[in-house]
């Protein structure tokens, strides 16, 4: 006789999107369920964000210590201790998935290790035989990465995004397919680590999923150039061979590149197969997200979906915010979050961040706006850094001044841009940021000296 549990919430996946959806819907008084196969987490803490910051930042060591002697410090060549370095990722991973654990379990949500399906309407059938009864249900499955025919990741020389984070080695030359956000992240660690790092991109430009500026493109490109990374725009990978010199890559214009290993990063792909959507009236759209409506709503009753699995930006913070609406919104509370406005942060060398519209965007939607930007190279703060590449770019009406969108590529981008979506979200104005009190000397003066030069102010740099 199988067991049957009920719960008012089921949630199948225990990623940023399911977990913090659970932790809401416990907050407001739901009883929850998650249901986690792998490891609590998902992609963003196992085998995403985390272990890729992680890397980002023992890399960037690698190459501050390698640059060092322009000022006057050496030290001897760092040795990489690969083993120890994952084993160090592994523990931040670790320690963090240990944390949603216990995060779980003080809001008392049930965590039930198994694989969920949808049975039927209201009941989720687990792996371990048993079922769960919920009356509502939250599909958080996420994606996968995409694999395309000519490159199987199960060939020893053919890494997938998830193989690359296991650091199995450092190859002597590497190819990365696809110079979207994910291959140019890895392609900046495994150049600090020494490969000789080629990306080849189907498209004629680099990141074009991303609404960035040519100008914050440009600045990126030169840097992978001086950094020793090899970018093929309007190049699309075609097959390999592996023979005893190492791995011939080749590309349809009929080029030849001699390699170690191959990395394929050509997006993701939402993982809503198998999952027994069709017997309860979940539709998928032609390419296989969960078609939702404005709540994140299913075709079907009380089934939602969120995250990765339904169209939108595949982003961590994007997907929790989905999990904050349904269990918001399912408490009677709803939450509307305006997709355009999410910031995205690339850990790239140096750092790209947005929020909002690119210039390239708003001009495209007719409005009259207002540019300004500033340089890293004029932030006393950055210079003391060795950090002089990039600026800060902000877009805001012309009439009324409210800022539309913020680019940022330099140190630390990723962190500068919180305040920027503050401003985008608020609705503030150019004048709020110009007129806020910065301290000197710190990075963010220059999102204040941008929105100066914006209004024809700023004060270290010329106003155009
Ligand atoms: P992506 O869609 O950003 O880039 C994939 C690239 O591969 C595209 O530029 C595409 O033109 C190219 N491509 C496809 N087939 C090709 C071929 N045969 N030869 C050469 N190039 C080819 O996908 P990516 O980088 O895999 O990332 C997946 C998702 O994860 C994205 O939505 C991304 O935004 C998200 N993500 C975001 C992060 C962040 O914000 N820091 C970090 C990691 C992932």
């Amino acid at each position: 006789m199988p067991i049957i549990m009920k719960t008012d919430m089921g949630i199948i996946g225990g990623g940023p999107g399911g977990y913090v959806c659970a932790i809401r819907a416990a907050q407001l008084g739901l009883k929850v369920t998650v249901i986690e196969e792998k490891t609590l987490g998902g992609t963003c803490l196992n085998v995403g964000c985390i272990p890729t910051k992680a890397l980002f930042s023992a890399t960037k060591l690698l190459s501050q210590t390698a640059e060092a002697k322009q000022i006057g410090l050496t030290y001897a060549p760092p040795a990489i201790d690969l083993g120890k370095l994952a084993a160090w990722k592994g523990q931040v991973v670790a320690t963090l998935v240990g944390g949603i654990e216990t995060l779980l379990e003080k809001n008392g949500v049930d965590v039930i290790h198994a694989r969920g399906t949808l049975a039927s309407e209201g009941h989720i059938a687990l792996s371990d035989g048993s079922s769960l009864e919920a009356e509502h249900i939250v599909l958080a499955t996420g994606s996968d990465p995409v694999q395309i025919p000519p490159f199987p990741f199960d060939h020893p020389s053919i890494w997938s995004s998830d193989d690359a984070l296991e650091l199995p080695e450092v190859p002597e030359r590497l190819a990365i397919i696809g110079g979207g956000v994910i291959g140019l992240e890895l392609a900046t660690i495994y150049n600090r680590l020494g490969s000789h790092v080629i990306v080849v991109e189907l498209l004629p430009e680099i990141l074009s999923t991303v609404d960035l500026d040519r100008r914050t493109i440009s600045t990126l490109k030169r840097a992978l150039t001086k950094n020793g990374i090899d970018v093929l725009t309007n190049t699309a990978a075609e097959s390999f061979e592996q023979n005893e010199t190492g791995v011939l890559l080749r590309t349809q214009d009929g080029e030849e590149h001699v390699v170690d290993r191959i990395l394929v990063a050509v997006g993701r792909r939402p993982r809503t197969r198998d999952l027994g959507l069709e017997s309860c009236g979940v539709e998928l759209d032609e390419r296989g997200f969960v078609r939702v409506d404005d709540k994140l709503q299913t075709t079907a009753p009380n089934i939602y979906a969120i995250g990765d699995a339904v169209p939108g930006p595949m982003l961590a913070h994007k997907a929790s915010m989905d999990g904050v609406r349904v269990a918001e919104t399912l408490a009677g509370q709803p939450h509307v979050l305006n997709y355009d406005l999410i910031p995205q942060a690339i850990f790239t060398d140096p750092e790209i961040a947005s929020v909002g519209l690119s210039e390239s965007r708003a001009k495209a939607s007719g409005s009259e706006i207002l540019v300004g930007r500033f340089p890293f190279a004029a932030l006393g703060k950055a210079l003391g850094m060795r950090e002089a590449d990039g600026f800060f770019q902000v877009v805001a009406n012309a009439d009324d001044h409210r800022i539309l969108g913020v680019q940022i590529i330099g140190a630390e981008a990723s962190d500068l841009i919180s305040e920027a979506a503050i401003a985008v979200q608020s609705g503030l104005t150019l004048e709020a940021i110009a007129e806020t009190i910065h301290p000197h000397p710190t990075l963010p003066e220059g999102l204040k000296e941008a929105a100066e030069n914006a209004l024809g102010r700023a004060i270290h740099t010329v106003n155009r």
